[in-house]
């Protein structure tokens, strides 16, 4: 059989090519930016595979490339890809589920912490030289421990930032489609209450969906109105989940005390006004951004991509409708 041809759209860890490269032929873009639609279609022809990461938007066009057959995704989120059009062109779309949960729910409480007790404007205020002796007044922020933490979704990573909320003795509420199992809500001590309860109580509001159209601007102005003008809002998901503007101006008239984010509704772009307000703590999307986490991701990736081509059901994937017990459908 002939070596399955595999184009990587940006550079990855480097493990997960050479995983790739033992049952494939690769070709990956070196530059370490995003390809334009129609630059990713021109290296797509004649190759199998597309190995991307989530700045690529692989829409119907760029699936419609003859001979396709399996895209997989370096992240746990897939919304970059047209799943449906995929399954329905018979490609195998995968993802990376699983190895970022423990990384991406450290930097939830990353952000919660930096968020609540102002680290980055006191880092700021340090470094400008403008610390010039201790004050009982200065920078006050808000506790965590011993507060309500809500999580909008209790899926891995979710359940993964209530595990750890155990050791700040907090309450914990979660809303989501569905309820969990009760031996999970047992194990976190977590509650599964109406998304406008979860608002209304909470002091920290840590968001954990993926994107769908159901969840695009879940939380918004309306949300905002509900939550305590003393509660901190963290998205470590999906920027769109989070209405920016209305987040932006529940900000800056302090309806709610702060924000952590990691993601962005349009990015790398920043809604007009966020990057000035001091109550923000802003991260340029790197909550898997361990070196462990990833290359895990990278060669998961690959793992799933060499099984894809070689007829094996990949271990992660997202379309089973597109499976038919071979390549592709
Ligand atoms: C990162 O955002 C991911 O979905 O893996």
């Amino acid at each position: 059989m002939a070596r399955p041809r595999v184009f990587v759209s940006r550079v990855i860890p480097q493990p997960g090519i050479e995983l790739l490269r033992r049952e494939c032929d690769v070709e990956v873009n070196e530059q370490d930016k995003p390809l334009s639609k129609k630059e990713l279609i021109a290296r797509l022809q004649g190759r199998e595979g597309l190995v991307c990461l989530l700045t690529d938007h692989v829409d119907d066009e760029v699936l419609s490339v003859p001979g396709l057959k399996a895209v997989s995704n370096v992240a746990v989120g897939y919304d970059n890809i047209d799943a449906a059009a995929a399954t329905r062109r018979g490609v195998l779309v995968t993802n990376t589920p699983g190895v970022l949960t423990e990384t991406t729910a450290d930097f939830a409480w990353t952000l919660m912490l930096c968020a609540a007790r102002r680290v980055v404007e006191g880092d700021r205020m340090t470094r400008a030289g403008k610390y010039r002796g201790w004050g009982i007044m200065m920078l006050l922020g808000q506790d965590v421990h011993n507060k309500t933490l809500g999580l909008v979704g209790l899926g891995r990573i979710g359940q993964a930032v209530a595990q750890r909320a155990k050791g700040f003795g907090m309450r914990v509420l979660y809303s989501d489609v569905r309820q969990a199992p009760a031996e999970v809500e047992q194990a976190l001590g977590a509650r599964y209450v109406l998304l406008a309860d979860l608002l209304k109580e909470s002091d920290f509001v840590s968001v954990h969906t993926p994107l769908t159209e159901k969840t695009r601007h879940l939380i918004g102005e309306k949300e905002f109105a509900l939550m305590k003008p003393t509660a901190v809002l963290v998205n470590t998901s999906r920027g769109p989940v989070v209405d920016e503007k209305a987040l932006v101006a529940a900000l800056r008239s302090r309806r709610i005390a702060a924000a952590g984010l990691d993601v962005y509704e349009n990015e790398p772009e920043l809604a007009p006004g966020l990057a000035g307000l001091d109550n923000a703590v802003l991260a340029p999307h790197i909550a898997s951004a361990s070196v462990e986490t990833r290359t895990r991701m990278a060669t998961m990736a690959a793992e799933n991509m060499s099984a894809a081509l070689h007829g094996r059901r990949p271990p992660n994937l997202v379309n089973p409708q597109a499976w038919k017990g071979g390549v592709a459908a």
